[in-house]
């Protein structure tokens, strides 16, 4: 490992500052609400945060934890903590889903930034069917699709060989607070439409027969982890970003908090915005939904090309700061593991991810094999985000569980957690969590969910 190549990324900017930066991103203001929508309201956002604090909180603390003592890639930490074990894979798997997730990541941060251009333009209207049509025709236009990936995927590149990451964090210092106030307006205004409370109650007043699904049960959960930035090795790598005096538990529920009520808060922003459309269905808008939905809401404020302009910038940041610590992952891991140049690095690694990009930019009409695959019965877009988010992160965070709880054990992991003296409510709770309650119900739903899917 050459150490000046990996001092680079290790700028420290302080954990929480980082931390949000990459948890903050499209999982809130895009997926949340997309499949919130999709899977029934209310009780999918019920479900959401019960993973969210049970499920993925612990966790957090456990990738945490084993990225400040060993302080590497995640390759490297497994091997530092079990060295000559096969424990390393548990890393691989991460560098695989860092690599995985950005690929249809980078496609729809492209969405967010072409739409920059087309409110402040005007482009699309505030008509409901017409910015419906608008998407669906911007989507399935290759060249454009692919551009825009490009040049997210470029960007993001260039930001981490540029050396200036820790400029873009500070960059999200203030992102993070202008984003929530700008929800908050959105919210309010949009409570102020007819439909508002219908879409009020879809997304509040739980309908439990909706959750029965363990397709549903796995969405939550892979979204409870994608939004966190958790499962793939993102969080263990930013552990060594905090110093030992942070606490680990308290950063972690900051983050968390954060993470989390910027989501609530979209879909605050996009359920009475949607409803308010006459004969509007979220269960079958898909991936669109945020795209066909804001137009009109910003084509109902004064001032809205202005409003729709700063919010896509404020989104295309947001996205920015995560892909660079998705992609940051399998870059440190090739620079630790198998000392390659940072360049060389960064090159290889975003050129094969735009290679899995390239599928996924397809898959919203431009290619009808991509758009429909034969035999799967989705396109190939949804099913990244099946195989990444809803099976690769969780199962990412059931192997640190286990790690944790039976490998490294839970007293070595405490040592690292009470260091200083650090604030840690009820170690013992937190073991049990680890050990038994995260693991099983991480399988139980997988499982579950896998065997529905075969019979
Ligand atoms: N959490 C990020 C978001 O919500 C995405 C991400 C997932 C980033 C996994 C890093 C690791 O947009």
């Amino acid at each position: 490992m050459s150490m000046s190549d990996r001092g680079t990324w290790g700028s420290r900017v302080g954990f929480v500052l980082a931390g949000a930066g990459s948890a903050v991103g499209l999982g809130n203001i895009w997926g949340f609400p997309t499949r919130v929508g999709e899977n029934g309201g209310a009780a999918f956002v019920l479900v959401y945060l019960v993973c969210v604090i049970f499920i993925c909180l612990p966790i957090m603390i456990a990738e945490l934890a084993i990225g400040r003592r060993t302080q590497s890639d995640p390759v490297g930490a497994y091997a530092k903590l079990r060295p000559g074990t096969r424990w390393w894979m548990a890393g691989g798997l991460g560098v695989a889903a860092g690599f995985g997730v950005l690929s249809f990541y980078s496609v729809v941060a492209g969405w967010a930034l072409a739409y920059i251009w087309f409110s402040a333009s005007g482009a699309v209207s505030g008509d409901a069917v017409e910015s419906a049509t608008f998407f669906t025709d911007f989507t399935s236009h290759a060249p454009s699709s692919l551009f825009f990936t490009f040049v997210m995927l470029a960007a993001t590149a260039g930001i981490i060989l540029g050396g200036i990451r820790a400029g873009i964090e500070r960059v999200s210092k203030l992102l993070m607070p202008v984003l929530a106030i700008l929800l908050i307006v959105l919210a309010w205004h949009a409570s102020t439409l007819p439909g508002a409370a219908e879409g009020l109650a879809y997304y509040l007043k739980p309908d439990f027969s909706k959750m029965m699904s363990f397709g549903a049960l796995n969405a939550a959960l892979g979204q409870a982890f994608f939004s966190l930035s958790l499962g793939l090795g993102t969080m263990l790598v930013y552990g060594s970003y905090l110093t030992k005096r942070e606490g680990i538990a308290k950063s972690a529920i900051m983050v968390v908090a954060l993470d989390t009520s910027l989501a609530l808060l979209a879909g605050f922003v996009i359920f009475p915005s949607g409803f308010s459309i006459p004969g509007f269905d979220p269960t079958s808008t898909g991936p669109g939904l945020i795209f066909m939905v804001l137009p009109r809401l910003f084509a109902t404020l004064p001032g809205g090309q202005f409003f729709g302009a700063a919010f896509f910038i404020l989104l295309a940041l947001a996205a920015l700061t995560s892909a660079i610590s998705l992609l940051e992952v399998p870059v440190a891991h090739f620079i630790d593991s198998h000392g390659w140049s940072r360049k060389r690095a960064v090159v290889i690694v975003t050129t094969a991810t735009f290679a899995l990009a390239v599928p996924s930019a397809l898959a919203m009409g431009a290619s009808s094999f991509f758009s429909d695959l034969p035999g799967i019965g989705m396109d190939f877009q949804s099913l990244m985000i099946t195989v990444w988010n809803d099976f690769a992160l969780p199962i990412g965070g059931l192997i640190t569980a286990i790690f944790v709880g039976y490998v490294w054990r839970i007293d070595s992991a405490l040592e690292e957690l009470l260091a200083e003296q650090a604030w840690f409510p009820n170690p013992k709770l937190w073991g049990w969590m680890v050990r038994y309650a995260c693991p099983l119900a991480i399988f139980v739903i997988i499982f579950m969910n896998i065997r529905s899917m075969i019979v």
